[in-house]
């Protein structure tokens, strides 16, 4: 089967996450290039080239750093989500904003130098071997090769495309174009003359990307220790595992053998989870097979209809059939094998409230 390539779906929601990001984007830059030089010691002006350069690489460094911590930062607190939202959209403009600032250091650097500009930022400098004097600006070429490679890729057609595993191990590749500009950065304007607040600037962004990632790290270690004992104190009591969500697609069922002649029906729909026996009581069709709509499943046989919640058939009808209690640890769903008496109402399971 081919993967289609279908546009970027533009919404409410979208428009004001960029719109924003490029307000935020042109205040920045209008700041550092038209107020900062009001500042400068005036005895040593900066050429304009040389401000543009240093406004789009610091840009793109905050960019990137901020984009690194949306992620942690959701998991540490659901009020960040919204800012996950956008976040390709935020990487793809991070790379635009590292090319300018490329752009700048090959057309002002490179541009006197007698031989080819790409030339020149290549073999100007090969002292790899010693830190004083490293050619730092490999690591910036290495770190836009990268941005462009995840700006290109961050489409859902290369999604689908790749398979999640090989694109999230892809994109994983971020950390690696991070380490890169921060030693781009150490190894290239930190060895100049001290600028204290550049240099806290990087400081604070290395803190603050390894200590979210750090705290996040703990949190989900504590969680997972605190689901293994939930789901352990459960099938001590006779609950057993069904599976987990992912296995479910929406509207579908995982249908569980529990003994020969009983099969449960796992529902997954509307962010919710049910189970109900997989046994029509018309005449046994295989109810995990039918089709979810508004809460109710129809029987793929005859067409009897029952509450997901209830295992009722919707008035006038009177039929019912078994429901069964389920529990969401993590991502694992828990069943309780005893099948409750037809008819029994059980809260569906919220999938958002996931222990
Ligand atoms: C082709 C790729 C790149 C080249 C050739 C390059 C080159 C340079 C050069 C020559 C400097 C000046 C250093 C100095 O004044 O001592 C610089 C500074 C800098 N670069 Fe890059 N760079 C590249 C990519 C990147 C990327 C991808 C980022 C960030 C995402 C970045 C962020 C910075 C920052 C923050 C500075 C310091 C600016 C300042 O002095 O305030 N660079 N780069
Ligand atoms: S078996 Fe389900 S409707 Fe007939």
């Amino acid at each position: 089967m081919s993967v289609q390539y279908t546009p970027v779906i533009w919404n409410r929601n979208k428009i004001f996450y960029d719109a924003v990001l490029l307000i935020a984007v042109a205040l920045y830059l209008y700041v550092f290039i038209r107020v900062g030089p009001s500042y400068e010691d005036v005895s040593k002006p900066i050429d304009g080239a040389i401000l543009r350069m240093r406004a789009f690489g610091s840009c793109a460094f905050l960019m990137l750093t901020v984009i690194l911590c949306i992620g942690p930062l959701a998991r540490l607190d659901r009020r960040f989500l919204p800012l996950l939202y956008n976040r390709r959209h935020f990487g793809v403009m991070t790379a635009g904003i590292a090319a300018v600032h490329a752009n700048y250091v090959l057309t002002w650097y490179f541009n006197f130098s007698p031989t080819d500009r790409y030339v020149a930022l290549l073999s100007s400098n090969t002292s790899y071997g010693q830190l004083l004097g490293f050619p730092f600006e490999t690591l910036g070429i290495v770190a836009l090769l990268i941005l462009f490679v995840l700006a290109a890729t961050s489409h859902d057609f290369w999604l689908s495309f790749l398979g999640a595993p090989i694109w999230k191990a892809l994109h994983m590749s971020i950390y690696v174009a991070y380490a890169c500009v921060v030693l781009h950065v150490a190894l290239g304007a930190l060895q100049g003359p001290a600028d204290p607040i550049f240099t806290s600037v990087v400081a604070a962004s290395v803190v603050l990307v390894s200590g979210l990632h750090f705290a996040t790290g703990r949190m989900e270690a504590r969680r997972e220790r605190g689901e293994r004992t939930a789901q352990a104190s459960l099938e001590q009591q006779g609950w057993v595992v069904a599976g987990d969500l992912d296995e479910i697609d929406d509207d579908c069922a995982k249908v569980v053998t529990l003994a020969e002649d009983e099969r449960v029906a796992i529902f997954k729909y509307d962010g919710k989870l049910s189970a109900i026996t997989n046994a029509c009581a018309h005449q046994n069709g295989p109810l995990g097979e039918g089709k979810v709509l508004w809460g109710c499943i129809t029987c793929p046989w005859h067409g009897y209809q029952y509450n997901l919640a209830d295992g009722r058939a919707p008035a006038p009808f009177t039929e019912k059939i078994s429901t069964y209690r389920l529990q969401l640890i993590g991502s694992t769903i828990l069943l309780d094998p005893n099948a409750l008496p037809p008819g029994t109402h059980v809260d569906p399971v919220e999938i958002g409230d996931a222990a």
